[in-house]
């Protein structure tokens, strides 16, 4: 046995920290699409879903059938009608529906019960309930067609789904709806899966799919994060008849995050580990449709300073920064402003002002490696400008040695020592000669 040391994993999990702690007692409802049931990535997911019970992770999993009733409906040569994209359920098909899901969530809660194989936790039993949680009613007539057993949500049991997760069972359900009349209905399990996270305040609705069911950006890369309103836009772009499916995922996370649900996440069946990745990683690799950003500017706070000296710390030892030790930047952390994502500062700007001279310094940039490259630095300077402005600022400029590029590209100007604040001329290190660059504050954009 090869006992080398795995510095990847260590980083890896060492990265995973912060959410390992983050999504315990979370609540997420997992969508299971017919083609991710059908695939042979089953296994695999289904020991990803008991990992993340045992991580302390309440679950709910809605499945769908779709794939799996269409082919017994032809292997029986029932041919059923479809009415704006809404199967027409009438007895016959019906019949199929209720004889295929109840058999789809038997096969289910079978490979649930096996559990994490092949671990030490091989044995650790996980519940599984299933129940009446989802009380629907019927679709009605539409157009003069009458849709039959086809129904939408009415009402979610939310207190009887949270009591079971309150008891450590996975909840289980399938896309057939009951009424109080004693009836059944075939359900649209994407519509499901939206109103449970709603009903239930679920933290995270996290929708499997195929690979080429992903969200895609002009160059063929998936799509990060997107807003519901993004989202919505993206909708109007594609063609429903091609990306039905992609249709009908992005719409139950637009609805979800406008009832509340925090973030809705998308990750393909295909790529083994996806939704360990998407959960336990900063960037994930699926996408996220949030209600915010990831990322947001703020004003630093005596807390960021840990993560603030973690960015900052191999810049100054590349000499691009000048040191700032951790009582100088307690002292100044109100002059800072950060970028975080998820917690940590990936970027950051400070502004000394210099009111007599109507002057002021950009000082401490800083951009994560990985998250160099878009728009980040002109997020920090037209934040920092902000600032300056409420200052009655007129000039801002900026010492430093090797990134005048970096400061040229966003409308500084080559300046000399000579125009630089008193104080700050008096104090210039020639031995570092850093140049010196200016950029005029315009108060024109100022709504
Ligand atoms: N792991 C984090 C979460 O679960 C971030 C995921 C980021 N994913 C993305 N597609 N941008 O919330």
């Amino acid at each position: 046995m090869n006992r080398s040391s795995d510095l990847n994993l260590v980083q890896a999990f060492r990265h995973s920290g912060p959410y390992l702690k983050h999504h315990r007692g979370s609540t997420f409802v997992i969508m299971l699409p017919g083609a991710t049931v059908g695939s042979p990535y089953l296994d695999d997911i289904i020991s990803d879903i008991a990992l993340l019970q045992s991580l302390g992770v309440k679950l709910v999993l809605v499945f769908g059938a779709r794939e799996q009733i269409d082919a017994e409906l032809e292997k029986q040569h029932i041919v059923t009608k479809f009415h704006k994209r809404v199967r027409i359920a009438d007895d016959e098909t019906f019949e199929v529906i209720k004889r295929v899901c109840g058999s789809m969530q038997i096969d289910l809660a079978s490979k649930l019960s096996m559990g994490l194989i092949n671990t030490p936790m091989q044995g650790s039993r996980l519940s599984v309930v299933s129940g009446n949680f989802i009380t629907a009613r019927p679709l009605g007539v539409c157009d003069g067609i009458d849709y039959i057993h086809s129904g939408i949500v009415r009402r979610v049991d939310s207190d009887n789904i949270r009591r079971e997760l309150a008891n450590n069972s996975i909840v289980l359900i399938s896309p057939v709806g009951y009424s109080i009349t004693g009836e059944s209905f075939s359900v649209n399990s994407e519509d499901i899966a939206a109103q449970v996270a709603i009903a239930i305040k679920a933290d995270k609705l996290i929708t499997f799919c195929n690979d080429n069911e992903l969200i895609l950006d002009g160059d063929g890369e998936v799509i990060a994060e997107l807003f519901p309103t993004q989202a919505e836009q993206y909708l109007d772009k594609i063609d429903p008849d091609i990306h039905n499916s992609t249709c009908r995922y992005l719409r139950a996370a637009i609805t979800s995050c406008r009832g509340g649900v925090e973030r809705c996440h998308l990750v393909s069946h295909e790529q083994n580990g996806a939704i360990i990745q998407e959960l336990f990683t900063r960037d994930g690799i699926g996408t996220q449709i949030v209600r915010q950003s990831a990322e947001q500017v703020s004003q630093a706070t005596i807390h960021d300073i840990p993560s603030l000296m973690d960015l900052i710390r191999p810049l100054e030892i590349e000499g691009i920064l000048v040191h700032r030790p951790r009582e100088q930047l307690e002292m100044e952390i109100d002059h800072y402003i950060v970028i975080k994502r998820d917690g940590m500062v990936i970027a950051s700007a400070a502004l000394y002002c210099y009111d007599e001279e109507k002057l002021a310094e950009l000082a401490c940039v800083a951009i994560h490696p990985s998250y160099r490259g878009s728009n980040r630095g002109n997020i920090l300077i037209n934040k920092i400008e902000e600032l300056a402005r409420k200052r009655g600022i007129k000039k801002l400029f900026v010492l430093t040695t090797k990134s005048a590029h970096f400061f040229l590209e966003k409308g500084f100007v080559p300046g000399n020592v000579e125009d630089l604040p008193k104080e700050k001329r008096e104090h210039y290190n020639y031995q570092r000669m850093s140049k010196v660059l200016f950029r005029t504050i315009n108060y024109d954009q100022v709504h």
